[in-house]
Protein backbone atom coordinates (compact mmCIF):
# COMPACT_ATOMS: atom_id res chain seq x y z
CA UNK A 1 0.00 0.00 0.00
CA UNK A 2 1.02 3.44 -0.77
CA UNK A 3 2.85 5.25 2.32
CA UNK A 4 1.86 9.13 2.56
CA UNK A 5 4.11 11.48 2.46
CA UNK A 6 1.82 12.43 5.90
CA UNK A 7 2.29 9.27 7.80
CA UNK A 8 6.47 9.85 6.95
CA UNK A 9 5.66 13.24 8.81
CA UNK A 10 4.16 11.54 11.86
CA UNK A 11 6.35 8.90 12.22
CA UNK A 12 9.25 11.25 12.52
CA UNK A 13 8.06 14.50 14.16
CA UNK A 14 5.68 15.47 17.64
CA UNK A 15 3.12 17.55 14.89
CA UNK A 16 1.70 18.67 17.98
CA UNK A 17 4.78 20.90 19.09
CA UNK A 18 4.96 24.63 19.96
CA UNK A 19 6.68 26.98 18.48
CA UNK A 20 9.48 27.73 20.95
CA UNK A 21 10.40 30.97 19.64
CA UNK A 22 8.69 33.70 17.70
CA UNK A 23 10.79 33.31 14.31
CA UNK A 24 13.36 30.86 13.34
CA UNK A 25 15.54 31.05 10.47
CA UNK A 26 17.92 28.91 8.68
CA UNK A 27 20.25 29.00 5.38
CA UNK A 28 20.78 25.87 2.91
CA UNK A 29 23.37 25.95 -0.04
CA UNK A 30 21.93 24.99 -3.13
CA UNK A 31 23.49 21.39 -4.43
CA UNK A 32 24.86 20.46 -8.21
CA UNK A 33 24.98 16.73 -8.74
CA UNK A 34 27.57 15.08 -10.13
CA UNK A 35 26.10 11.68 -10.81
CA UNK A 36 22.61 12.58 -11.02
CA UNK A 37 19.30 11.77 -9.59
CA UNK A 38 16.58 10.99 -12.75
CA UNK A 39 14.32 9.00 -12.13
CA UNK A 40 11.53 8.37 -8.72
CA UNK A 41 10.64 4.50 -7.70
CA UNK A 42 7.68 6.50 -5.63
CA UNK A 43 6.11 9.77 -7.17
CA UNK A 44 4.50 10.33 -3.82
CA UNK A 45 7.56 10.32 -1.58
CA UNK A 46 10.47 11.03 -3.98
CA UNK A 47 12.15 8.00 -3.38
CA UNK A 48 14.46 7.96 -6.42
CA UNK A 49 15.80 5.10 -8.45
CA UNK A 50 19.05 5.07 -7.67
CA UNK A 51 21.52 7.12 -5.41
CA UNK A 52 22.78 10.17 -6.36
CA UNK A 53 26.13 12.74 -5.37
CA UNK A 54 26.23 16.02 -5.02
CA UNK A 55 28.48 18.91 -4.43
CA UNK A 56 26.39 21.97 -2.28
CA UNK A 57 27.29 25.60 -3.64
CA UNK A 58 28.39 26.96 -0.13
CA UNK A 59 27.39 30.72 -0.55
CA UNK A 60 24.67 30.40 -3.39
CA UNK A 61 21.46 29.33 -1.77
CA UNK A 62 18.65 30.44 0.30
CA UNK A 63 17.69 31.27 3.88
CA UNK A 64 14.37 30.72 5.26
CA UNK A 65 12.26 32.89 8.14
CA UNK A 66 9.79 31.36 9.41
CA UNK A 67 6.86 32.40 11.99
CA UNK A 68 2.94 31.16 12.83
CA UNK A 69 0.85 33.87 11.53
CA UNK A 70 -2.82 34.85 12.20
CA UNK A 71 -4.14 34.92 8.88
CA UNK A 72 -6.20 32.77 7.34
CA UNK A 73 -3.74 32.04 4.33
CA UNK A 74 0.43 31.62 4.35
CA UNK A 75 2.26 34.93 3.66
CA UNK A 76 5.34 33.63 0.99
CA UNK A 77 7.88 36.34 0.56
CA UNK A 78 10.88 35.43 -1.90
CA UNK A 79 13.68 38.17 -1.82
CA UNK A 80 11.06 41.15 0.11
CA UNK A 81 7.90 40.47 -2.89
CA UNK A 82 5.22 38.69 -1.53
CA UNK A 83 4.27 35.81 -4.10
CA UNK A 84 1.28 35.62 -5.76
CA UNK A 85 -0.71 32.08 -5.38
CA UNK A 86 -0.61 30.80 -8.91
CA UNK A 87 3.19 30.55 -8.73
CA UNK A 88 4.75 27.27 -8.57
CA UNK A 89 6.97 28.45 -5.63
CA UNK A 90 4.02 29.71 -4.00
CA UNK A 91 1.78 26.28 -4.03
CA UNK A 92 4.67 23.74 -3.53
CA UNK A 93 6.21 25.63 -0.74
CA UNK A 94 2.70 25.52 0.79
CA UNK A 95 2.06 21.88 -0.33
CA UNK A 96 5.35 21.52 1.70
CA UNK A 97 3.97 23.21 4.42
CA UNK A 98 0.65 21.44 4.48
CA UNK A 99 2.86 18.54 6.03
CA UNK A 100 3.50 20.25 9.27
CA UNK A 101 0.65 22.18 10.90
CA UNK A 102 0.16 21.62 14.05
CA UNK A 103 -3.45 22.29 13.53
CA UNK A 104 -5.20 22.67 9.74
CA UNK A 105 -5.91 26.71 10.98
CA UNK A 106 -2.00 27.27 11.54
CA UNK A 107 -0.66 29.65 8.87
CA UNK A 108 2.72 30.20 8.40
CA UNK A 109 4.89 33.66 7.10
CA UNK A 110 7.83 32.49 5.17
CA UNK A 111 10.25 34.89 4.07
CA UNK A 112 12.46 33.31 1.52
CA UNK A 113 15.99 35.09 0.46
CA UNK A 114 17.83 33.69 -2.07
CA UNK A 115 21.34 34.82 -3.92
CA UNK A 116 20.96 32.48 -6.62
CA UNK A 117 21.50 34.27 -10.00
CA UNK A 118 17.60 34.43 -11.55
CA UNK A 119 17.26 31.22 -13.98
CA UNK A 120 20.64 29.68 -13.29
CA UNK A 121 19.30 26.25 -13.28
CA UNK A 122 19.56 25.80 -9.73
CA UNK A 123 16.66 26.12 -8.30
CA UNK A 124 15.96 28.00 -5.77
CA UNK A 125 12.80 26.12 -4.54
CA UNK A 126 15.28 23.15 -3.78
CA UNK A 127 17.53 24.92 -1.18
CA UNK A 128 14.23 26.88 -0.37
CA UNK A 129 12.66 23.32 0.99
CA UNK A 130 16.15 22.12 3.08
CA UNK A 131 15.92 25.82 4.57
CA UNK A 132 12.72 25.68 5.17
CA UNK A 133 12.43 22.56 6.95
CA UNK A 134 15.54 23.33 8.95
CA UNK A 135 13.80 26.88 9.95
CA UNK A 136 10.45 24.42 11.25
CA UNK A 137 13.14 22.12 12.84
CA UNK A 138 13.88 25.16 15.53
CA UNK A 139 11.11 26.54 15.11
CA UNK A 140 9.15 23.97 16.88
CA UNK A 141 12.08 22.33 18.72
CA UNK A 142 11.81 19.38 16.59
CA UNK A 143 15.39 18.42 17.23
CA UNK A 144 16.11 16.37 14.69
CA UNK A 145 18.77 14.77 13.24
CA UNK A 146 20.56 15.41 9.71
CA UNK A 147 19.55 12.33 7.90
CA UNK A 148 15.93 13.05 9.42
CA UNK A 149 15.93 16.48 7.90
CA UNK A 150 16.81 15.52 4.45
CA UNK A 151 13.91 13.02 4.21
CA UNK A 152 11.58 15.93 5.25
CA UNK A 153 13.79 17.92 2.86
CA UNK A 154 13.04 15.31 0.48
CA UNK A 155 9.25 15.32 0.32
CA UNK A 156 9.64 19.12 -1.15
CA UNK A 157 11.89 17.89 -3.86
CA UNK A 158 14.50 14.83 -4.41
CA UNK A 159 17.43 17.11 -4.69
CA UNK A 160 16.64 18.99 -1.56
CA UNK A 161 17.45 16.22 0.62
CA UNK A 162 21.29 16.59 -0.50
CA UNK A 163 21.09 20.63 0.32
CA UNK A 164 20.98 19.78 4.19
CA UNK A 165 24.95 19.47 4.04
CA UNK A 166 28.01 21.47 2.92
CA UNK A 167 30.62 19.76 1.15
CA UNK A 168 30.15 16.67 -1.42
CA UNK A 169 26.81 15.01 -0.52
CA UNK A 170 25.33 11.06 -1.34
CA UNK A 171 22.00 10.49 -1.42
CA UNK A 172 21.77 6.90 -0.65
CA UNK A 173 18.60 5.67 -2.36
CA UNK A 174 17.70 3.13 0.14
CA UNK A 175 15.00 0.32 -0.45
CA UNK A 176 12.34 0.78 1.60
CA UNK A 177 8.88 1.38 0.91
CA UNK A 178 8.65 4.54 3.71
CA UNK A 179 11.91 5.85 2.13
CA UNK A 180 12.67 6.07 5.70
CA UNK A 181 16.36 4.69 4.48
CA UNK A 182 16.59 7.28 1.70
CA UNK A 183 18.43 10.42 2.57
CA UNK A 184 21.86 12.32 2.17
CA UNK A 185 24.89 12.12 4.17
CA UNK A 186 27.81 14.37 4.52
CA UNK A 187 30.90 12.37 2.13
CA UNK A 188 33.96 13.47 4.36
CA UNK A 189 35.87 14.51 1.61
CA UNK A 190 36.95 18.30 0.91
CA UNK A 191 38.66 19.37 -2.14
CA UNK A 192 39.48 23.55 -1.31
CA UNK A 193 41.25 23.91 -4.90
CA UNK A 194 38.09 22.60 -6.78
CA UNK A 195 35.79 25.47 -8.24
CA UNK A 196 32.36 25.29 -10.23
CA UNK A 197 31.74 27.99 -12.62
CA UNK A 198 27.85 28.92 -14.02
CA UNK A 199 27.43 29.56 -17.33
CA UNK A 200 24.54 30.97 -17.65
CA UNK A 201 22.48 30.13 -21.52
CA UNK A 202 19.08 31.00 -21.34
CA UNK A 203 17.93 32.61 -17.61
CA UNK A 204 14.21 32.20 -18.72
CA UNK A 205 11.60 29.55 -17.06
CA UNK A 206 12.43 26.67 -18.40
CA UNK A 207 9.83 24.75 -20.47
CA UNK A 208 9.37 21.47 -18.91
CA UNK A 209 9.76 20.75 -15.03
CA UNK A 210 12.42 17.90 -14.01
CA UNK A 211 9.51 16.61 -12.34
CA UNK A 212 7.78 16.12 -15.38
CA UNK A 213 10.60 14.75 -17.69
CA UNK A 214 11.93 12.74 -14.94
CA UNK A 215 8.89 11.01 -15.26
CA UNK A 216 8.43 10.85 -19.13
CA UNK A 217 11.98 9.49 -19.38
CA UNK A 218 11.21 6.52 -16.52
CA UNK A 219 7.97 5.63 -18.48
CA UNK A 220 8.63 6.28 -21.97
CA UNK A 221 12.57 5.72 -22.54
CA UNK A 222 13.42 2.37 -23.75
CA UNK A 223 17.45 3.00 -22.63
CA UNK A 224 16.06 4.02 -19.07
CA UNK A 225 17.01 0.39 -17.55
CA UNK A 226 20.62 1.26 -18.63
CA UNK A 227 20.45 4.05 -16.32
CA UNK A 228 20.68 2.16 -12.64
CA UNK A 229 23.99 0.60 -13.35
CA UNK A 230 25.67 3.71 -15.21
CA UNK A 231 25.13 5.87 -12.13
CA UNK A 232 26.32 3.09 -9.85
CA UNK A 233 29.60 3.05 -11.95
CA UNK A 234 29.49 6.71 -11.89
CA UNK A 235 29.22 7.19 -7.89
CA UNK A 236 32.31 4.38 -7.56
CA UNK A 237 34.39 6.45 -9.95
CA UNK A 238 33.58 9.59 -8.04
CA UNK A 239 34.21 8.53 -4.86
CA UNK A 240 37.69 6.94 -6.54
CA UNK A 241 38.56 10.38 -7.57
CA UNK A 242 37.65 12.16 -4.42
CA UNK A 243 40.28 8.92 -2.66
CA UNK A 244 43.03 10.00 -5.70
CA UNK A 245 41.93 13.91 -5.90
CA UNK A 246 41.78 13.15 -9.27
CA UNK A 247 40.25 15.70 -10.76
CA UNK A 248 40.20 14.40 -14.15
CA UNK A 249 38.40 11.55 -13.23
CA UNK A 250 36.18 13.34 -11.26
CA UNK A 251 35.26 15.70 -14.20
CA UNK A 252 35.03 13.06 -17.26
CA UNK A 253 32.83 11.22 -14.83
CA UNK A 254 30.62 14.21 -13.86
CA UNK A 255 30.31 15.56 -18.06
CA UNK A 256 29.69 11.78 -18.89
CA UNK A 257 27.23 11.01 -16.57
CA UNK A 258 25.17 14.35 -17.78
CA UNK A 259 25.42 13.76 -21.18
CA UNK A 260 23.82 10.16 -20.34
CA UNK A 261 20.86 11.61 -18.34
CA UNK A 262 20.47 13.85 -21.61
CA UNK A 263 20.70 11.09 -24.06
CA UNK A 264 17.78 8.90 -22.44
CA UNK A 265 16.08 12.43 -23.07
CA UNK A 266 16.28 12.71 -26.12
CA UNK A 267 14.85 8.93 -26.54
CA UNK A 268 11.73 9.88 -24.45
CA UNK A 269 8.45 10.04 -26.05
CA UNK A 270 7.97 12.71 -27.15
CA UNK A 271 12.16 13.61 -26.69
CA UNK A 272 12.66 16.44 -24.24
CA UNK A 273 15.76 18.51 -25.08
CA UNK A 274 17.29 21.13 -22.49
CA UNK A 275 20.23 22.11 -24.99
CA UNK A 276 19.58 25.20 -27.29
CA UNK A 277 22.24 26.11 -29.75
CA UNK A 278 24.11 27.91 -27.67
CA UNK A 279 24.71 24.89 -24.72
CA UNK A 280 25.82 22.83 -27.72
CA UNK A 281 28.34 26.02 -28.47
CA UNK A 282 29.43 25.69 -25.31
CA UNK A 283 29.95 21.99 -25.03
CA UNK A 284 32.37 22.24 -27.77
CA UNK A 285 34.33 25.10 -26.32
CA UNK A 286 35.07 22.78 -23.41
CA UNK A 287 36.33 20.36 -25.95
CA UNK A 288 38.13 22.41 -27.47
CA UNK A 289 39.70 23.84 -24.33
CA UNK A 290 40.54 20.43 -22.83
CA UNK A 291 42.21 19.34 -26.34
CA UNK A 292 44.35 21.90 -25.57
CA UNK A 293 45.12 20.60 -22.24
CA UNK A 294 42.90 23.13 -19.68
CA UNK A 295 40.93 20.76 -16.93
CA UNK A 296 37.64 21.72 -17.75
CA UNK A 297 34.50 19.53 -17.77
CA UNK A 298 30.91 20.48 -17.35
CA UNK A 299 27.88 19.37 -16.25
CA UNK A 300 24.36 20.31 -17.21
CA UNK A 301 20.61 19.67 -15.80
CA UNK A 302 17.34 20.08 -16.68
CA UNK A 303 17.80 23.52 -18.37
CA UNK A 304 20.22 24.75 -21.33
CA UNK A 305 22.84 26.49 -18.72
CA UNK A 306 26.01 24.25 -18.28
CA UNK A 307 28.16 24.34 -14.79
CA UNK A 308 31.65 23.99 -15.47
CA UNK A 309 34.52 22.24 -13.19
CA UNK A 310 38.05 23.40 -12.65
CA UNK A 311 40.73 23.85 -10.78
CA UNK A 312 41.62 27.41 -8.92
CA UNK A 313 44.92 26.92 -10.81
CA UNK A 314 43.24 26.94 -13.77
CA UNK A 315 40.61 29.76 -12.80
CA UNK A 316 42.12 32.99 -14.40
CA UNK A 317 42.18 30.23 -18.07
CA UNK A 318 38.28 29.58 -17.68
CA UNK A 319 38.04 32.98 -16.89
CA UNK A 320 39.06 34.11 -20.19
CA UNK A 321 37.14 31.79 -22.47
CA UNK A 322 33.86 31.90 -20.17
CA UNK A 323 34.00 35.43 -19.56
CA UNK A 324 30.03 35.75 -17.98
CA UNK A 325 30.54 32.89 -15.26
CA UNK A 326 29.75 33.16 -11.74
CA UNK A 327 32.50 31.52 -9.89
CA UNK A 328 31.82 29.11 -6.75
CA UNK A 329 34.73 27.46 -4.69
CA UNK A 330 32.30 25.17 -2.65
CA UNK A 331 35.06 24.29 0.24
CA UNK A 332 36.14 28.07 0.72
CA UNK A 333 34.44 29.78 3.93
CA UNK A 334 32.27 32.75 2.68
CA UNK A 335 33.14 35.33 5.81
CA UNK A 336 29.39 36.90 5.52
CA UNK A 337 26.23 35.66 4.22
CA UNK A 338 23.89 38.32 2.87
CA UNK A 339 21.64 36.21 2.33
CA UNK A 340 20.61 35.80 5.89
CA UNK A 341 20.48 39.14 6.68
CA UNK A 342 17.10 40.40 7.54
CA UNK A 343 16.13 43.79 8.83
C1 LIG B 1 18.47 17.13 -13.09
O1 LIG B 1 14.86 17.28 -7.25
O2 LIG B 1 13.98 18.95 -8.91
O3 LIG B 1 18.72 18.40 -11.10
O4 LIG B 1 12.15 15.35 -6.81
O5 LIG B 1 10.64 15.92 -8.70
O6 LIG B 1 11.38 17.71 -7.12
P1 LIG B 1 11.73 16.39 -7.81
O7 LIG B 1 12.96 16.66 -8.77
P2 LIG B 1 14.26 17.54 -8.56
O8 LIG B 1 15.20 16.91 -9.72
C2 LIG B 1 16.53 17.27 -9.88
C3 LIG B 1 17.03 16.68 -11.15
C4 LIG B 1 18.43 17.11 -11.57
C5 LIG B 1 19.46 16.10 -11.12
C6 LIG B 1 19.90 16.16 -9.67
O9 LIG B 1 19.86 17.24 -9.04
O10 LIG B 1 20.34 15.11 -9.18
Amino acid sequence: MQVTRQQIVRELINNSAVPQQEYASAYAASNIALCKYWGKRDVELNLPVTSSLSISMSHLGACSKISLCDSAEDHIFLNAVAMSHNTMFYQRLVEFLDLFRPTQDTKFTIDTKTNIPVGAGLASSVCGFAATIKALDALFGWDLEPNELSILARLGSGSACRSIYDGFVLWHAGSAANGLDSFATQLEYDWPDLRVGILLVDGRQKSMTSRDAMQSTVETCRFYKTWPELVTTAIEHTLRALDHKDFWLLGATAEANALAMHALMLATTPPIIYSQAATLDYMQQVWRARSAGLGVFFTQDAGPNLKLLFLASDEARVRELFNEIEVVAPFVPVTENIVCVYE
